[in-house]
């Protein structure tokens, strides 16, 4: 298929449901209107996606739903469906961006980054961005990563009383990471994590985040500015320095806030979540204290149980395609459920279980599949790795300040996740 066809499929596909979602607004009114078939993908019981997902899966693990604005959307739940459908670029698109210039929303709207772009656009711009993602650039930020854990324990170690470990370690860890890794200047950080925060308030209503948006691209486009007149050694400064000529200033900026976007709050909400497991499992944070070896089963299977990231980016299907024995026809939005994947009893058995000593046959779907698996996969992991081992072993005795059943977990969110996590540290 040439790319001017694909343009245009993609364009009216995104003037279709552009149009009524600016005809019906996305308030949380319109979330309201949204069938309990789509809203079960986001919401739990606790740690654990609640049981209709099981069931759906179970019995159609591609399901189509009718959306109120008259078209119809496709829940996928399954874990060999889903990774048929995140791994087949030829028959998904996921350029969001493009759709939403298409349709006449404002260029500022466009959320630019990997994410919703397709390729040739995506290649570029993820060939651009996965150098400074290789394990050997990573390492640089190892001694930085744990210096930020230690000050975040030291600062928890002096409070008095009980301690937020959201407030305190899980936000704090990733929002100062990816300061290192885009090379931030030291005396923006105070702004920068305000800016992180203010990103993700979902609470603060339905527009805010948009608000936030504009101006984190704001923002970043004032460090592109200043990374072009003097490159530093930060992923900007190495970008500006390596492929200063191919990339243009507000492609930078974008590509800077889908690092943001993408590697802040999906992080700190595993951070978080994780250590509840901890807490809920004294014979796992044992084990997570007493031996090494442990920590990166532990990480994986935090990952696989929790998917933190319940959907992946939506796909809309370029033509026709038959995904698990059932036809999405062309221009059909596909939501795949990874945390509903993740949790097949086709991939693991025993699928509902917290369990240590797993050996899941294939890999999981947290970070997605394809070609936009998450590009910050091996920070993540090296985040995490670093924060359990370190929170078990200095607060062994830690146990939850709140009864279990007061914890306010996210009710709808893509990313899940948890408001505060009240812990006596010993
Ligand atoms: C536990 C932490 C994380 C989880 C669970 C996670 C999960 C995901 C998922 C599910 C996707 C979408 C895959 C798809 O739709 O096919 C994604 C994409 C992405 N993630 Fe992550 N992520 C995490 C951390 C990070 C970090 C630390 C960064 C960067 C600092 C990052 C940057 C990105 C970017 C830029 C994309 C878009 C990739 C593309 O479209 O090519 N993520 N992530």
């Amino acid at each position: 298929m040439t790319t001017t066809f694909r343009s245009r499929i993609t364009a009216r596909i995104g003037r279709t449901y552009l149009s009524r979602i600016q005809k019906y607004g996305i308030g949380s009114s319109t979330v309201r209107l949204l069938p309990d078939d789509l809203l079960m993908m986001m919401r739990r019981d606790g740690l654990d996606p609640v049981d209709k997902l099981a069931r759906t899966r179970a019995k159609r693990p591609v399901h189509k739903v009718s959306l109120p604005f008259g078209m119809d959307a496709w829940v996928v739940s399954g874990y060999e469906e889903s990774k048929a459908v995140l791994g087949s670029a030829d028959g998904f698109s996921t350029d969001f961006a493009h759709l939403a210039t298409n349709a006449g929303v404002a260029a500022e709207q466009s959320p630019g980054g990997l994410g919703f772009n397709d390729p040739p656009v995506h290649t570029r711009l993820r060939r651009i961005l996965t150098p400074e993602f290789t394990m050997r650039r990573l390492r640089r930020l190892t001694p930085r990563i744990d210096a930020i854990v230690e000050e975040r324990l030291d600062a928890m170690a002096a409070a008095r009383g009980p301690v937020d470990l959201v407030q305190e370690f899980a936000l704090p860890i990733p929002s100062l990471t990816i300061c290192e890794l885009l090379g931030v200047p030291y005396e923006d950080r105070d702004d920068f994590q305000q800016l992180a925060m203010d990103r993700f308030d979902l609470f603060a209503g339905t527009t805010a985040p948009f608000g936030a948006m504009s101006e984190s691209l704001a923002y970043f486009r004032d460090v592109v500015k200043a990374q072009r007149a003097k490159p530093g050694d930060g992923l900007l400064g190495m970008i500006v320095r390596e492929h200063g000529d191919s990339v243009d200033d507000e492609e930078l900026a974008g590509l800077a806030d889908g690092v943001l976007t993408g590697g802040f709050e999906t992080t700190a909400s595993t951070i978080a979540l994780g250590s509840l497991v901890l807490l809920q499992n004294a014979d796992v944070l044992d084990r997570i204290r007493d031996d090494d070896a442990m920590t990166a089963p532990f990480v994986e299977e935090v990952l696989r149980y929790l998917s933190a990231v319940q959907i992946a980016f939506p796909r809309f299907a370029r033509h026709d395609i038959e995904i698990g024995g059932v036809v999405i026809p062309q221009g059909d939005m596909v939501l795949c459920s990874l945390s509903g994947a993740n949790r097949d009893a086709g991939y693991v058995t025993d699928d509902g279980r917290f369990d240590l000593d797993r050996i899941p046959s294939a890999g999981h779907l947290a970070f997605g599949h394809g070609i936009h698996r998450c590009v910050g996969a091996e920070l993540a992991r090296m985040e995490l790795r670093t924060a359990y081992p370190a929170l078990a072993r200095r607060f062994p005795g830690m146990r939850l300040a709140v009864p279990p059943q007061d914890l306010a977990f996210r009710k709808l969110s893509i990313v899940y996740g948890i408001e505060s996590l009240p812990v006596h540290l010993r």
